[in-house]
């Protein structure tokens, strides 16, 4: 029999799912893998990463192989760790289609970006000679080849940065990788009857973003972490196509967000769930001190669910529809040594704070070509991009999947907007439909809005990617320079819609 942690809501077609109920993760945490980080590729005394896209075969399960994709291996990649200052990159594309190496997260002018108009045909290489100014954060790379995103991130192509600055020890956080200082890469994977990993899109998982019925962490299904007998630190980083996490801990006890997106928070903020859309990132700390495991569960996702897309409509905009599911289990490890067993209370992070300066206002719809979906009261919004009037089954067909920004989907050979050099501008971006995870490169910003409101407590630092489930009003700071050969995207990190369109790109100069 498998074993697997599931995830409720998604598992229609997985006959064996029901065997498994609440207690199976006590009864079995003996025989289950130990979760592992992936290796550790050091960067900060050679100034040096080195990555080869290439082919891997990966059994998720035992004696169920899958063919999968990776740098440097054969699922996802190495953790970089990287510093300030030059730092040399090169990859390898010993696949048999293009790829790149995005650094999302990384401040770099559009040329060393990674993007879209950085692909490396089958056999070539491409090398960035980077200059890296910016604070320690937890940071993501991934392929972002246009259309191939999603198939491509999804069989493996993505993995974690920690920029580092070697002073984690004198702010009091846990910084021993793999001992008190966990990188998790999550994701959710849709396995088939025979246990392989499958990625076969259906009308809703263009729609809706593609979810997958098992957790997958660092690569590894139903791994437990073994953490020390104090205060751990778990950079998360949703590695996932579409899922949107809402995060908690199984036993309530707090999570202390300690860095966003753009680094390090002023202090601690306690919170007891955090909501983490696909291309985000997170640091907690967690206190282990009392021995006890726990699990960091999630509860389902938004855009997901039985009533689908009616789901989101307004009056049930934060209905969660499908019931929560274990992401990873958490059991203390006396053996382990306790670096850290006190929170610290400040940390030297700056929050962001452009309110003050002069703007420029822009509108960012992020839409979806379905008029035919929706009900009368849903149409016709102005500029929303619904593609034809729709009604029938065949036009339902026909206009899903054509997705966009301000009613036009992306477009290589167009720049949508040129942006000052050193200016900041206030973005309006609304999701008139699903909610979106919106990204924007070579820029870190400022949620001031969301929905009307001041910004949920994980939204309050600095961000290059945040759920949007409305409307919300961004300030961003556009300080790295990306021309009209090489721009800058901004998109939605659900790689379904990214890759059908909703996706736009400027210049900064
Ligand atoms: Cu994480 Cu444009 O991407
Ligand atoms: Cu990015
Ligand atoms: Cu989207």
């Amino acid at each position: 029999m498998n074993r697997r942690s599931f995830i409720a809501g998604a598992t229609a077609f997985l006959v064996n799912s029901t065997m498994l109920g609440p207690s199976y993760a006590q009864n079995s945490a003996n025989n289950r893998p130990r979760l592992r980080m992936p290796p550790l590729l050091d960067a900060t005394q050679t100034g040096r990463v080195d990555l080869t896209a290439q082919f891997g075969s990966t059994a998720f399960f035992e004696g169920a192989s899958t063919r999968t994709i990776g740098y440097n291996q054969g699922y996802l990649g190495p953790a970089i760790r990287m510093k300030s200052g030059a730092l040399g990159a090169r990859l390898t594309n010993a696949l048999d289609v293009p790829v790149t190496a995005h650094w999302h997260g990384l401040l770099v002018p559009g040329e060393h970006d990674g993007g879209p108009h950085s692909a490396v045909q089958p056999g070539e290489s491409w090398s960035a000679d980077m200059q890296v100014e910016q604070p320690p954060s937890t940071a993501f790379y991934h392929t972002h080849v246009h259309g191939r995103t999603a198939s491509d991130v999804y069989a493996g192509l993505a993995g974690v940065i920690h920029l580092s600055d070697d002073r984690d020890e004198e702010r009091g956080l846990p910084s021993v990788y793999g001992v008190d200082d966990l990188s998790l890469v999550l994701q959710d994977r849709r396995f088939d009857t025979r246990d392989r990993m499958a990625y076969d899109l259906s009308m809703m998982d263009v729609m809706h973003g593609f979810a997958g019925n098992v957790m997958v962490v660092n690569g590894q299904i139903n791994a437990v972490a073994a953490v020390p007998k104090g205060v751990t630190r778990l950079r998360l980083v949703n590695g996932s196509n579409a899922r949107i996490y809402t995060l908690f801990l199984s036993d309530n006890r707090p999570m202390h967000l300690v860095a966003t997106d753009g680094g390090y928070l002023e202090r601690p903020i306690a919170l007891e769930k955090l909501l983490l859309s696909p291309g985000e990132r997170a640091e907690l700390l967690v206190d282990f001190g009392d021995g006890r495991s726990v699990a960091l569960k999630s509860d389902g996702d938004p855009n997901q669910g039985p009533m689908g897309m009616m789901g989101r409509m307004r009056g049930a905009m934060n209905r969660v529809i499908d019931r929560s599911f274990t992401v990873l289990d958490f059991a203390v490890d006396e053996s382990l040594p306790v670096g850290i067993d006190v929170l610290p209370d400040m940390l030297d992070g700056a929050m962001p704070d452009l309110g003050d300066t002069d703007t420029l206002t822009r509108h960012v719809s992020l839409d979806m070509g379905m008029g035919g979906m929706m009900g009368p009261g849903m149409m016709g919004r102005p500029g929303s991009g619904m593609m034809g009037p729709g009604g029938t089954g065949d036009t339902m067909m026909g206009t899903m999947g054509v997705f966009g920004i301000n009613g036009r989907p992306f477009d290589m050979g167009r720049i949508d907007f040129e942006v000052g050099l050193g200016t900041t501008e206030r973005w309006v971006v609304e999701s008139p439909m699903l909610a979106h995870p919106f990204h924007i490169h070579g820029a870190m910003f400022q949620v001031v809005r969301e929905d009307s409101r001041t910004p949920r407590p994980e939204h309050t630092g600095w961000k290059d990617t945040v759920l949007v489930t409305g409307q919300s009003e961004l300030l961003v700071r556009f300080d790295r320079p990306a021309s009209a050969n090489i721009p800058f995207m901004f998109h939605c990190h659900i790689l379904e819609h990214e890759d059908r369109g909703m996706m736009g790109q400027f210049t900064v100069t």
